[in-house]
């Protein structure tokens, strides 16, 4: 199964929709295997964002991700990166398609709320930026054989 990252931005947290953006994950079917609310430090959110410096909007970035507490999610599941990234909807909020959380949720073009990495490289390197792995937790879930076909595969290897 994928693992990958969020963050629930500092607009987000302010707004107060911690909740409602969890939900989102949590009713898709995604497994929260780990979870923080922290304020990212200057030199941690430089390097989540490392492959946009250079980029006119760079340092705004960074600004606004350390600029108040966060909360940081590792969710697993079936394709979670895309599935994370689908549910979030595109970059501006003022682009992104209702149903989706920018799209329901946010306007802005910078505050869109929520971060998910984009390709398993990007989660594979942003998870360790947040957590080690004592801090994630994956526990056997009873509910796995509602949310997934595991008639063929017991194992949970090969869910469908
Ligand atoms: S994405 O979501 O990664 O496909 O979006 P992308 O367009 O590649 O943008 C990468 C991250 O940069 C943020 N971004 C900006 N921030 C401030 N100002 C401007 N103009 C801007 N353009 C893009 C965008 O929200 C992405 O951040 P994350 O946290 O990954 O969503």
């Amino acid at each position: 199964m994928q693992r990958t990252l969020a963050i629930i931005k500092p607009d987000a947290v302010q707004r107060r929709l911690i909740g409602k953006i969890i939900s989102r994950f949590e009713e898709k079917g995604l497994e929260i295997i780990g979870l923080k609310m922290t304020v990212i430090p200057n030199d941690l959110a430089k390097k989540n964002y490392s492959v946009h410096e250079g980029k006119d909007y760079f340092e705004k970035l960074v600004r606004f991700m350390t600029s108040g507490p966060v909360v940081v999610l590792v969710l697993r599941g079936k394709n979670a990166i895309g599935v994370v990234r689908k549910l979030m909807g595109s970059t501006s909020g003022h682009e992104a398609d209702p149903g989706t959380i920018r799209g329901d949720y946010a306007i802005s073009g910078r505050f869109n709320l929520i971060h998910g990495s984009d390709s398993v490289e990007s989660a594979e390197r942003e998870i360790p930026i947040f957590f080690d792995d004592s801090s994630i937790i994956e526990s056997e879930k009873s509910d796995l054989k509602w949310i997934y076909d595991m008639s063929d595969d017991l194992t949970g290897e090969n869910l469908i």
